[in-house]
C-alpha cells in the first residue's frame, strides 16, 4: 500500500442543482478516502465545479444574469450540500478561480511553445450540450452525438488542435497495467470506439462563445472546457505556483497513488486525452481511473432535460446519511449501472441496517448486560468448531475486505461485512446462550459465545466506518470504547472487560407502504 492517496471526483457542471448521481460520485469518493485515512494512509480528496462553456453561457443568459453570477450561485449549493452530507474533501475547486485560471493559460502557452498544439481550421458536427465536435462517421446516419444521442449541427471554425497522436503511446502504455482503466469493459470499449479507428488530433479551442479561459497569444479563442476542466486536478494542488507543496506530496511523487474517479460519461476525456496532456508535461500518470455506472431512474438516465433527476435532500432528511450512504455502495454495483427504486431502498435499509446489523447489536448487547452485568468478558482460546469458525470468519473478513477495499471494490467489501454480520447472527441460533445461561458449568463456554459476538461487532463497525459515519460513534460507545484505531481490529484483546453504556435502538423498521408513499409524494420520478 503507498503511503498517500490522491482520490479526485470529476468536477462538476454547475448548470443545474448537484442530483443523487453526483452525490453518488462524491458519496463513493468520501467513502474511499475515509478508509484510506483509517488505515493511515496520508489522504487527499478533491471535488469542485466545471464552470466554463457554452452552456453555463446560455442558462445564464436564459436566468438574465452574468455566467459568473450564475455559477457562484450554483457551486456555493454544491459546497453546501457536501457541508450539509459530512464529505471530507480536503479542497474544492472551482475553474473561475484565479488560481485555476493561470495554470490553464500557462499550460497552453507551453504547449503552443513545444508544438503540442498548433492552429487550424476546423469542420464537423457540434453537439451543444456536450461541447464536443464529431466526425462523419461518428455522428452516424441520423446525425446525432454518440454521448448524449441529441441532434449534432456542422460547424466550422479557427481553432487550435492538441496533437494526439505524438502521445498515442502513453495511452497504449496505460491502456497495458491492468488496473489504469477499470472496469475493463470500459477499456475495451475505448480501445474500439476511439483508439483503433484513429484519433483525430482534438480542437483545444472555440470563437463561437466568450465564457472559458482566453488564450493569452490569441485572445478572441476561449480553451476548450475539457482541456481547461481536467488541469484541475493539478491546478488545484498548486502545480506552477509559488506553493507548490501539496503538488509535490500528491503528484510529482511515486509514493502516492493516484486515483481519479469518474461516470462512465466522461471516460473517454480521463483515459485518452488527460494522459496524453500530462505526458506533454512530463508528469506522471495517475495509477488509476475508476469508472463507475450511471444512475438511472425508470425513464432511464437521470438528467434535466428528461425531468426525472433524484434531489437527494428528501432522502436525507427522512432516512439520514448512513442510510442513504449505505444504500448507495450496496445496492448499486461500483463500476456498474443502476437503477434507483423506492421499494429497493427501503428493503436494503430493513433487511441489512435493521435486521442484520441493529438486530444483531440490539440481542448481543442486551445479553451482556443480562448475563455479564454489562461488562464484555475477557478473550478466551476458542474450542468449540463453531466458535473457531466465527473466530476465524472476523480474521478474513478484516483481510479480504482490505483486499477489496484497496482495490476500489466498495460493494464487494461491504457485502463482506454484511455476510459477517449474518453469520454472526446465525451463530446465536446455534449457540442458544440463554439455555448456557441456564448451566453455571456452561458459564465458560457463554464468555466465549459473547465475546465472539462483541467482536463481531465491533469489527464490523470499524469495517462500515467509512459508510456509516453516524452510528459508528454511536456502537463504539456502546462497546465502551473511547478512543480506537484500525489496527485495535487485530488486538483480540480489545474489548477484554469493556463496561457497555447505555444503549438505544440503532436503525428503526421503516414500514414499506407509509415510505413508498412518501417517497413517491417527494420524488416524482419515482
Ligand atoms: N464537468 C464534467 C466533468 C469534468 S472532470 C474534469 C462533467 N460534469 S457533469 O456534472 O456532467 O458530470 C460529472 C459526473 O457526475 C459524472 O461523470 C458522474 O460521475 C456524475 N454523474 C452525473 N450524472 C450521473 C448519474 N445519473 N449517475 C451517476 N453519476 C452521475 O461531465
Amino acid at each position: 500500500m503507498k503511503k498517500r492517496c490522491y482520490i479526485t471526483t470529476p468536477i462538476y457542471y454547475p448548470s443545474g442543482n448537484a442530483h443523487l448521481g453526483h452525490t453518488y460520485c462524491t458519496t463513493m469518493c468520501d467513502i474511499f478516502a475515509r478508509y484510506k485515512r483509517n488505515m493511515g494512509v496520508e489522504t487527499y480528496f478533491l471535488t469542485g465545479t466545471d464552470e466554463h462553456g457554452l452552456k453555463i453561457q446560455k442558462n445564464a443568459e436564459k436566468a438574465g444574469i452574468t455566467p459568473q453570477e450564475y455559477v457562484d450561485k450554483i457551486a456555493n449549493d454544491f459546497q453546501n450540500l457536501w457541508k450539509t452530507l459530512k464529505i471530507t474533501n480536503d479542497d474544492f475547486i472551482r475553474t473561475t478561480q484565479e488560481r485555476h485560471i493561470k495554470v490553464v493559460q500557462e499550460v497552453f502557452s507551453e504547449f503552443l511553445k513545444n508544438d503540442d498544439i498548433y492552429l487550424g481550421s476546423y469542420e464537423g458536427w457540434y453537439c451543444v450540450p456536450c461541447e464536443s465536435f464529431w466526425t462523419e462517421t461518428q455522428v452516424g446516419e441520423n446525425h446525432v452525438c454518440p454521448d448524449c444521442g441529441r441532434p449534432v449541427n456542422k460547424a466550422s471554425e479557427e481553432t487550435y488542435f492538441f496533437r494526439c497522436n505524438k502521445y498515442l503511446d502513453v495511452v497504449l502504455d496505460d491502456f497495458k497495467k491492468d488496473k489504469f482503466v477499470y472496469p475493463i469493459s470500459r477499456k475495451n470499449e475505448m480501445m474500439n470506439n476511439f483508439i483503433k479507428p484513429g484519433l483525430n488530433d482534438l480542437c483545444v479551442s472555440r470563437t463561437s462563445f466568450t465564457w472559458g479561459i482566453n488564450i493569452k497569444e490569441n485572445p478572441k479563442h476561449v480553451i476548450y472546457v475539457w482541456l481547461d476542466a481536467l488541469l484541475n486536478y493539478i491546478s488545484a494542488l498548486g502545480y506552477k505556483s509559488s506553493d507548490d507543496s501539496l503538488f509535490q506530496k500528491f503528484w510529482n511523487n511515486d509514493d502516492v497513488e493516484i486515483i481519479h474517479v469518474v461516470g462512465a460519461d466522461i471516460s473517454r476525456f480521463h483515459t485518452i486525452y488527460w494522459p496524453m496532456f500530462l505526458k506533454a508535461l512530463n508528469l506522471r500518470q495517475p495509477d488509476r481511473i475508476f469508472v463507475h455506472g450511471l444512475l438511472m431512474t425508470k425513464d432511464g438516465k437521470m438528467s434535466k432535460s428528461k425531468g426525472n433527476v433524484i434531489s437527494p435532500m428528501p432522502l436525507i432528511e427522512r432516512y439520514g446519511l448512513d442510510a442513504v450512504r449505505y444504500y448507495m455502495v450496496r445496492e448499486i454495483i461500483f463500476g456498474q449501472d443502476g437503477q434507483f427504486t423506492a421499494d429497493q431502498f427501503i428493503e436494503r435499509i430493513n433487511a441489512d441496517l435493521v435486521n442484520n446489523y441493529g438486530n444483531l447489536v440490539n440481542r448481543v448487547l442486551s445479553m451482556i448486560n443480562k448475563y455479564f452485568k454489562g461488562i464484555i468478558p475477557n478473550y478466551k482460546k476458542r474450542v468449540n468448531e463453531k466458535d473457531i469458525k466465527l473466530d476465524s470468519l472476523i480474521d478474513e473478513t478484516i483481510k479480504e475486505y482490505i483486499t477489496l477495499m484497496d482495490d476500489l471494490k466498495l460493494t464487494e467489501a461491504v457485502s463482506k461485512v454484511m455476510d459477517l454480520l449474518s453469520s454472526a447472527n446465525k451463530y446465536i441460533e446455534e449457540s442458544t446462550p440463554w439455555a448456557l445461561a441456564k448451566d453455571e458449568s456452561k458459564k465458560e463456554e457463554l464468555e466465549i459465545v459473547m465475546n465472539n459476538l462483541a467482536r463481531s461487532i465491533f469489527v464490523s463497525t470499524m469495517l462500515l466506518k467509512p459508510v456509516l459515519i453516524d452510528s459508528n460513534e454511536k456502537v463504539f460507545n456502546f462497546l465502551g470504547i473511547n478512543n480506537v484505531k484500525f489496527s485495535d481490529v487485530y488486538d483480540k484483546e480489545f474489548l477484554n472487560n469493556n463496561k457497555l453504556n447505555p444503549t438505544e435502538i440503532l436503525y428503526q423498521r421503516l414500514d414499506l407502504n407509509t415510505e413508498l408513499e412518501y417517497i413517491k409524494e417527494h420524488i416524482k420520478s419515482v
